[in-house]
């Protein structure tokens, strides 16, 4: 085993996916440093959401493999594999309307009395959420319910957080917010991001891989790729 191999918390080797008879990954390697913020690039539709799935076991991939704190988790059940010290903040938030932001916390404890152990770390990342705890959350605004999509992810005490989209329809203001908390949790926290707007993942990531139409085309430090507008034109589509 190398170094390099020792120090990444997650090692995805070149893995297809299908769903239902789609072919949607085609040969996708990602490799997620430890204490990194690693970030997944790439147009619409190009299987970043797919990967993190794949990782977590959603949509489990048919080829290929996947190792998590150096041990293979590819085919094993999503439960099974969050068990293991993975937060996922899906697209589009996914939390409950109906019930408080408290409640939509508790029920992310993997164990009873995670959300009180974690709660003094919670609030002091998102403020905002402790002012709310009682508040359903479907009244909360579109960048406080991605704090605490974020924040379910946090109950738990989580060795990796794939996080997809974490600035998807949101305020600058708000952005900027977000990615104050992403930084001081990754101080905490490996974490694997999808991000689509390139100056939060630019400002935010250590590394960087590219995702082009499911198979992944690029990866390295994101301190080179600022400077590589071929590359940003070729496969982001802006420069
Ligand atoms: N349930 C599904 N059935 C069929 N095709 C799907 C399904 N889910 C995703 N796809 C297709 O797989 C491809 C990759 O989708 P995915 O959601 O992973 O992309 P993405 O990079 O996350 O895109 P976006 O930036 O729009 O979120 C797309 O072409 C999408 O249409
Ligand atoms: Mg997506």
């Amino acid at each position: 085993m190398t170094t390099a191999t020792q120090n990444n918390v997650l090692e995805v080797k070149d893995i297809q996916t299908f769903i239902g008879q789609f072919h949607i990954l085609d040969g996708v390697s990602v490799d997620v440093p430890d204490g990194s913020i690693t970030v997944l690039l790439g147009r619409n539709g190009a299987g970043k959401t797919t990967t993190l799935k794949s990782i977590i076991g959603l949509t489990p991939p048919r080829h290929g493999a996947i190792s998590l704190f150096g041990k293979e988790i590819q085919g094993e059940p999503a439960y099974r594999i969050a068990a293991k010290g993975i937060g996922y903040v899906p697209e589009h938030r996914a939390i409950f309307r109906d019930l408080s932001v408290e409640e939509n916390l508790r029920i992310a404890e993997r164990k009873p009395g995670d959300l009180a152990r974690r709660a003094d770390f919670i609030f002091d990342l998102f403020p905002d959420l402790k002012r709310l705890i009682k508040l359903p959350g479907g009244n909360l605004s579109g960048g406080q319910q991605q704090m605490l999509a974020v924040a379910r992810a946090l109950v738990p005490e989580n060795r990796l957080l794939l996080i997809d989209e974490p600035s998807e329809g949101l305020a600058p203001v708000i952005i900027e917010q977000m990615m104050v908390a992403l930084r001081r949790l990754s101080a905490h926290t490996t974490v694997l991001l999808v991000e689509q707007n390139f100056i939060m993942a630019s400002q935010l990531a250590d590394r960087y891989t590219i995702i082009e139409t499911g198979r992944s085309v690029k990866s390295g430090l994101m301190s080179e790729l600022v400077n590589d507008t071929a590359t940003i034109k070729r496969y982001l589509g802006a420069a």
